[in-house]
């Protein structure tokens, strides 16, 4: 065996001619094992130092370790020099065509529903009423009780709802609890008049062509000294008509019961289908405010009355743009929701 300087010398030389050549990483891989793998050239090289006399072993081993290192770097610069190519190559491979048109980013719109509300806010504020807002997830003392609902009452069953687990809380089966908190709010600030409509979603446990587990209500609260029913059928044949585009429609109102309103009415209106014939539509509940309503949100019944009304909001918008499914709204379906746009 010839001395381990010469052999070290002549790694070195085939080392950096071989890693000087390479052109990939596997190959990389390959021509790092032959030097430092398990039986590489310089592994074999430090085996061998146990069977030197002590003297030379310091000496020889220092000699192994400053070639491992060269030969160390040469593999970094190996990779170095093959990633920059592969890079280079790529970069030249995936070349962006400039020139191309952009692709159009799609041009939104406003969903039908919210359509319809934004025409319904703007109407009644002709009228003077104010959006007011409250919470989805209701308490059941807004929701039932302080309308006249307390627990037990057969009319919770109307509105059969999804209550939180262990909780007093409830998804809100009616927009109607924020006539009680606007009311509290309002008869901090000294009271009526009162005059809002609170447009919002809310849930009950149905799910058919015409319902949905979730959908949206507008409810209205007019108060102040004198208001009557009388003011209700002029408010909401006026809004009727406005909305629809028709100066002839006609809204009636059938006998009803709710808990929180006395006397309490359903609202029709007057519809002419595709045939020509007239129907009457139902498009929600309204009525007198229930005097312990009133009290409730802190309102002398004495002095002041009101009245409230609540509406399907996407019922309105299906009549108003033709749509004969509710589930629509609610799918997403872009094909459905362009044609808004
Ligand atoms: N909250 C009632 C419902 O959802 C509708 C209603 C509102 C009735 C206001 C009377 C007064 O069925």
């Amino acid at each position: 065996m010839s001395s381990p300087d010469v052999t070290l010398v002549a790694i070195l030389v085939d080392a950096t001619a071989t890693l000087g050549a390479v052109k990939s990483m596997p190959e990389l891989e390959q021509v790092k094992a032959k030097y430092l793998g398990k039986s590489g050239s310089l592994t074999e090289q430090l085996k061998s130092l146990g069977k030197l006399p002590p003297e030379e072993k310091k000496t020889t081993g220092a000699a192994i370790n400053e070639v491992k290192s060269q030969v160390e770097t040469l593999i970094n610069d190996a990779k170095t020099r093959i990633a920059n190519a592969e890079l280079a190559s790529k970069l030249a491979a995936e070349s962006i065509d400039v020139t191309l048109p952009g692709r159009n980013p799609g041009i939104g719109g406003l969903h039908p529903v919210t359509r319809a509300l934004e025409r319904i806010e703007s109407l009644f504020a002709t009228m003077g009423f104010s959006v007011a807002d409250g919470p989805e997830i209701e308490n059941d003392y807004y929701n039932f009780t302080a309308l006249n609902t307390p627990p037990n009452h057969p009319a919770r069953s109307m509105q059969d709802t999804f209550y939180l687990a262990n909780s007093e809380h409830v998804l809100r089966t009616h927009t109607s609890p924020v006539q009680i908190r606007h009311m509290q709010a309002q008869a901090e600030k000294g009271g009526p008049p009162i005059r809002i409509i609170c447009p919002g979603r809310v849930y009950r446990c149905d799910h058919d062509a015409t319902h949905s587990p979730m959908f949206h209500q507008i409810e209205g609260l007019w108060v102040d000294e004198g208001i009557s029913l009388a003011d209700l059928k002029g408010t909401l044949t006026q809004f009727f008509r406005a909305f629809f585009e028709r100066d002839d429609m006609q809204i009636r109102f059938r006998p009803s019961f709710f808990p929180f309103v006395e006397p309490g009415v359903e609202v029709d209106m007057e519809w002419e289908n595709k045939g020509g014939k007239i129907k009457w539509l139902e498009i929600g509940g309204a009525g007198v405010v229930h005097p312990q309503v009133l009290r409730n949100g802190g309102i002398d019944p004495e002095k002041y009355s009101g009245f409230a009304f609540g509406m399907g909001l996407d019922r309105l918008a299906m009549l108003k743009y033709g749509v004969n499914d509710l589930r629509l709204f609610f799918e997403n379906d872009m094909r459905f929701l362009s044609q808004f746009r």
